[in-house]
């Protein structure tokens, strides 16, 4: 196992916290999940003002944005990726896209994701694909890839315990596509990609799995937050992944979901980076790399005391203005 062990879990949570650097330390590891608001696309540029810490991003697509389409591949990259299953198993229109990115338009990709969430149902935004029909679009859009030179990513699972099951099956029939005969061959892929929502602990506990599961293999973070939890105990879980992300070696990248206002935010309104009126909070700042803002999440929200209290306050507290109103 790489040092994710639970007696390392242990440690960290045992260190008084002056002896960990601030999160606000800038990190060359950090990217952009890309996860726009057709209302308010202006807010696309606090991503890459200077100074920010971002130096990739991706978007769920095969084709790069056109709001950074000005900023050079080397400063931000684009990494494309392969949601989910096309409408037939052979289509190779993922390939042939980032083919004429690279040879059309010039941008170098060095770097590819393949599908997300495919263990999930597509209600939760997963891509809910069998492994079998996973391995054959596979075969057909990344080898192709990986023979130019490109470096793929494992599909992203979610967290659930049907993730690392599911990537195996998909392994597995993948091998059965490329072998031939009495030769067995495997699929190769050149990193794993991680989905997490819930505390350290557990993130922690599930990249030691995929350490042991995966061994040898670097690791990205694609999607990581703590959901649906109060500012403090958010923002200790934001400094305290960050910190160990950029200290383990086999972490090469990662990327905090949570680029969106907290009135929006499907994680809890405390994990967003923006407040509801478009500022970027605490979490946002350090995430690029600056010092806190002091934003509340919760600025510029109509009902703005609403993240600042635990949801079973909010029951309680409309319980009692219901009953006030109804006068009992
Ligand atoms: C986009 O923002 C609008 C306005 O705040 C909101 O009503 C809508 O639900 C948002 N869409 C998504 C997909 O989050
Ligand atoms: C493409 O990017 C890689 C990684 O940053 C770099 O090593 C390589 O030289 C670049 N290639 C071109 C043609 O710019
Ligand atoms: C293919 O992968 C399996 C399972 O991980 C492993 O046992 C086997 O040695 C690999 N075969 C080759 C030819 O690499
Ligand atoms: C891990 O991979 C590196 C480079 O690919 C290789 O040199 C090393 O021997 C591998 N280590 C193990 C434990 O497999
Ligand atoms: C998170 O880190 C910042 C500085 O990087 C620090 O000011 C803040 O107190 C930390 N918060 C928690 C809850 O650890
Ligand atoms: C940010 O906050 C200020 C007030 O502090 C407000 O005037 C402004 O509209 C907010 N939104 C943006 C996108 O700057």
């Amino acid at each position: 196992m790489l040092p994710c062990s639970a007696a390392l879990v242990a440690l960290l949570a045992a260190l008084p916290s002056f002896v960990l650097p601030a999160a606000a330390d800038s990190s060359s590891k950090r990217g952009l999940v890309h996860t726009p608001n057709e209302t308010t696309r202006a807010d696309d540029t606090i991503w890459v003002q200077k100074p920010t810490d971002l130096t990739w991003y991706y978007n769920y697509k095969p084709e790069p944005e056109s709001a950074f389409q000005d900023i050079p591949q080397s400063e931000f990259e684009f990494v494309p990726m392969l949601w989910g299953a096309p409408a037939s198993l052979d289509d190779t229109s993922f390939l042939s896209t980032v083919r004429s990115l690279i040879e059309d338009k010039k941008i170098n990709i060095t770097h590819v994701l393949s599908f997300n969430e495919p263990d999930g149902p597509f209600a939760y935004g997963g891509s809910n694909m069998e492994p079998a029909d996973a391995a054959q679009v596979w075969v057909k859009n990344m080898i192709p890839l990986q023979q130019m030179g490109i470096r793929v990513g494992l599909p992203a699972c979610t967290g659930g315990p049907g993730g690392i099951p599911w990537l195996q099956n998909f392994l597995s029939e993948c091998s059965k596509l490329v072998s031939t005969g009495d030769k067995t061959q495997n699929c190769t892929y050149d990193f794993v990609t991680i989905h997490w929502y819930g505390n350290f602990e557990g993130l922690a506990s599930h990249m030691g799995q995929y350490s042991a599961t995966f061994p040898n293999k670097t690791m990205w973070i694609t999607e990581y937050n703590i959901d649906n939890q109060d500012l403090q105990t958010t923002q200790a879980f934001f400094n305290m992944s960050a910190d160990y992300f950029d200290r383990l070696d086999f972490v090469e990248r990662y990327s905090y979901f949570g680029a969106f206002r907290s009135d929006v935010s499907n994680v809890g309104p405390n994990g967003a980076m923006l407040s509801a009126d478009g500022n970027l909070t605490d979490i946002g700042a350090w995430y690029l790399g600056r010092q806190a803002t002091g934003v509340q999440p919760s600025q510029g929200e109509s009902w703005g005391f609403r993240s600042a209290v635990p949801h079973a306050s909010v029951a309680l507290l409309s319980a009692w203005l219901i009953m006030l109103l109804v006068g009992v």
